[in-house]
C-alpha cells in the first residue's frame, strides 16, 4: 500500500516509516521539519535500504496537502504530526489548538475530496482523563483532559467519530499510546529533545550525559509499591508495529479504538534502577513534590488489541532502556 504518514520524521513516525517500508509499504511522508530534522529521511533510508519520498510541507498550507494527494496515489494516511509538550500546551494553548485541529481538518478535507478515506491517528491515554481505575481499558471512553495537548487529542478523537457517523465508507483507527520511549536498534533514530525535558525518559538521558545534573523524581508517598508514580512504557519500535498491524489487518470500513501499551506498569523508580542496571551509568536523583495533574498510577488493557490485531509488546524495559541511550550516546559524540 502507498501510506501518507504525515510528521513521518519525528519520534514515532521515523520508527513507524522503518517498519512499514520493511513490510513492503510505500512511505511518502509529509512533515514540516518543526520538531525534526531532514537527515532522518537518509537514517530510514539507510536502516532499511529503501527511499521514501519526503515533503517538507506544513498541514496548515491545504494547497502543499492537495499537491501531495495530485502527484501521488495514496491508499492510507497515519497521521502522526502535532504538538505534543504538556507543559508549553497551557502556555500557549491556541498555538496547539490551531496546528493540531487546523491541521487535522485539512488533511481529512483532501482525503475526502480524493476519496482516500483509510486514516489512523495517534491518539493518547490522556484522553482518559482520571476514570478512578488504573487499567484502562477502551471502553471506558473519553474523559476530562487536563491540558489543551490531552484536549486537542480528545476532540480530534470526537471529530473522527462524526465523520465516520456522516459517511460509513470510512475506515477511522483511533491508537491510544501509553508512554513511548526507547530507540531504533541501530542508534540512528530516538527522541531528541530540546531544552530541558518534562518526561521522564528524556530526562534521566539528558542527566546521564552529565546535561543536567540530578533528576528529581516527583512524589515518592503515592499509593503505589515504592511510592513513586507508575506508567505503562513501551518500546517505540513496539509501538510502530502496532500502527502496521493496525494497516494490515483491519480491512472493512468502520470506527476502530485501540490502546497500544504493553499491560504492565513500571514506577519512576523501577525505570531508574533497570536503566543505571543495564547501561552501567549512575543517575543522581532526589526526591521532589508531586507534579500537579500527575496520576499515582496507570497501564494499558491491551487485549483489545491483542485479538484484533494480533499485536502485543514484545520489548522488555531493559531493551528500552539500553536502545535510549545507545541513541543517545550517538548523539553526544
Ligand atoms: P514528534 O514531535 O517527534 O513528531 C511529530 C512531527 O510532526 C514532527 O516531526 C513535527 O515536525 C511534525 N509536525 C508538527 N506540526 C506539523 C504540521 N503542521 N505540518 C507538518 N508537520 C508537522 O512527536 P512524536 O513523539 O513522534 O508523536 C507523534 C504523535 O503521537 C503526535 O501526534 C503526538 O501527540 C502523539 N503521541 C505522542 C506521545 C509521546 O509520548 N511521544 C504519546 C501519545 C501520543
Ligand atoms: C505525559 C502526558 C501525556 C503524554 C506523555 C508523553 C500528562 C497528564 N500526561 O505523561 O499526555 O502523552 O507525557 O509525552 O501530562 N517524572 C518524574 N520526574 C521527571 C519527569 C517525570 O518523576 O522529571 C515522573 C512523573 O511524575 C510520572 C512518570 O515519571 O510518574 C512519567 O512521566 P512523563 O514521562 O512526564 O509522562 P506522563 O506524565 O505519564
Amino acid at each position: 500500500m502507498n501510506v501518507l504518514v504525515t510528521g513521518g520524521l519525528g519520534f514515532i513516525g521515523s520508527h513507524t516509516a522503518v517498519e512499514l517500508l520493511d513490510k513492503g509499504h510505500e512511505v511518502i511522508i509529509l512533515d514540516n521539519l518543526y520538531n525534526s530534522e531532514i537527515a532522518v529521511k537518509d537514517k530510514i533510508e539507510k536502516i532499511t535500504g529503501k527511499k521514501v519520498k519526503v515533503y517538507a510541507e506544513d498541514l496548515l498550507e491545504k494547497s502543499a496537502i492537495e499537491k501531495i494527494f495530485n502527484e501521488n496515489k495514496i491508499d492510507e494516511v497515519i497521521h502522526f504530526a502535532g504538538y505534543k509538550a504538556v507543559g508549553e500546551s497551557t502556555v500557549k494553548p491556541l498555538m496547539y489548538y490551531h496546528n493540531n485541529l487546523m491541521s487535522t481538518i485539512n488533511l481529512l478535507e483532501v482525503m475526502k475530496e480524493n476519496n482516500v478515506k483509510k486514516f489512523i491517528f495517534s491518539s493518547s491515554a490522556t484522553i482518559y482523563g482520571d476514570p478512578g481505575v488504573s487499567k484502562y481499558v477502551e471502553e471506558l471512553g473519553r474523559g476530562k483532559t487536563t491540558n489543551p495537548y490531552g484536549t486537542t487529542k480528545s476532540m480530534i478523537e470526537q471529530i473522527l467519530e462524526d465523520l465516520y457517523a456522516s459517511d460509513k465508507e470510512w475506515t477511522i483507527c483511533l491508537l491510544r499510546y501509553f508512554n513511548p520511549i526507547g530507540a531504533h536498534s541501530t542508534g540512528l533514530l530516538g527522541e531528541k529533545p530540546n531544552g530541558i525535558p518534562n518526561n521522564l525518559m528524556p530526562y534521566i538521558l539528558k542527566v546521564a550525559a552529565g546535561e543536567l545534573e540530578v533528576l528529581s523524581v516527583f512524589g515518592n508517598d503515592y499509593d503505589t509499591p515504592d511510592g513513586t508514580g507508575v506508567r505503562d512504557y513501551i518500546h517505540v519500535v513496539d509501538l510502530a508495529k502496532g500502527h502496521v498491524s493496525a494497516l494490515d489487518k483491519i480491512t472493512k470500513s468502520g470506527l476502530y479504538v485501540y490502546n497500544l501499551g504493553s499491560g504492565r506498569g513500571y514506577s519512576v523508580l523501577e525505570l531508574v534502577n533497570t536503566f543505571e542496571k543495564v547501561n552501567g551509568v549512575k543517575i543522581n536523583y532526589k526526591i521532589a513534590p508531586r507534579r500537579a495533574g500527575d496520576l499515582a498510577e496507570y497501564y494499558a488493557d491491551p487485549s483489545k488489541a491483542l485479538k484484533e490485531l494480533n499485536w502485543k509488546t514484545e520489548k522488555t524495559l531493559e531493551d528500552m532502556c539500553r536502545d535510549a541511550w545507545n541513541f543517545m550516546k550517538k548523539e553526544i559524540k
